[in-house]
């Protein structure tokens, strides 16, 4: 398996809005509805959304045999580095990327002197639930979502700790 963790290039824009758009529906539909994943694509994966995250060096990309299959994007807030969007497409999920991805992340938070990285699943979302607290990462608090829609969960890591076994 050839599988390339790199950052992602203006080139690379509308293979990264495309992983998004393989991804939700069968992520969300079963958890939020079709409405959910009509606004998400809508309103997050679009190449005008999506651009200047690029641009800004934010979102990492999985390339296996040339093709973008996954993405990472990180951002701030208030003051902790956010794990804002990781997504492989459904037909190479479980095949370690999202590993290779998220370890590349957490490499880099280190490497440029970030201790804590969040991020944040739906409730329900039990695939995420269990790859998050397999690298360590423990909850720290709930968001509503509001309409019907599944509590965020929100789950931090502190990156400076050996990671758990
Ligand atoms: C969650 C996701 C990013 C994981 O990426 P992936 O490439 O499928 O996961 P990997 O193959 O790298 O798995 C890494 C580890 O997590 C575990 N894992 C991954 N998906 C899992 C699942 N659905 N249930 C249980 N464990 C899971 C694997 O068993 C593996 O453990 P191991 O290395 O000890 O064997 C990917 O499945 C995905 O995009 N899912 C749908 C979208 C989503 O929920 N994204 C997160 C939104 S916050």
């Amino acid at each position: 398996m050839g599988v390339v963790i790199r950052p992602a290039t203006a080139y690379d824009v509308d293979a990264v809005v495309d992983v998004g758009r393989r991804t939700w529906p069968q992520t969300y539909t079963p958890l939020a509805g079709e409405d959910y994943v009509r606004m998400g694509l809508d309103k997050w994966w679009t190449v005008a959304a999506t651009r200047p995250l690029v641009l800004a060096g934010k979102a990492t990309v999985a390339e296996l045999d040339g093709e973008v299959v996954g993405v990472a994007v990180v951002g701030p807030l208030t003051g902790d580095l956010v794990l804002f969007r990781l997504y492989v497409v459904p037909e190479h999920q479980g095949m370690g990327i999202g590993r290779l991805l998220l370890e590349d992340v957490m490499t880099t938070a280190r490497e440029t002197g970030h201790r804590i990285l969040r991020l944040s699943y739906l409730d329900g979302n039990a695939g995420a639930e269990r790859f998050y607290q397999g690298f360590g990462f423990v909850e720290s608090h709930r968001e509503p979502t509001g309409d019907g829609i599944p509590d965020s969960i929100w789950v931090v890591r502190d990156l400076w700790e050996q990671e758990q076994s």
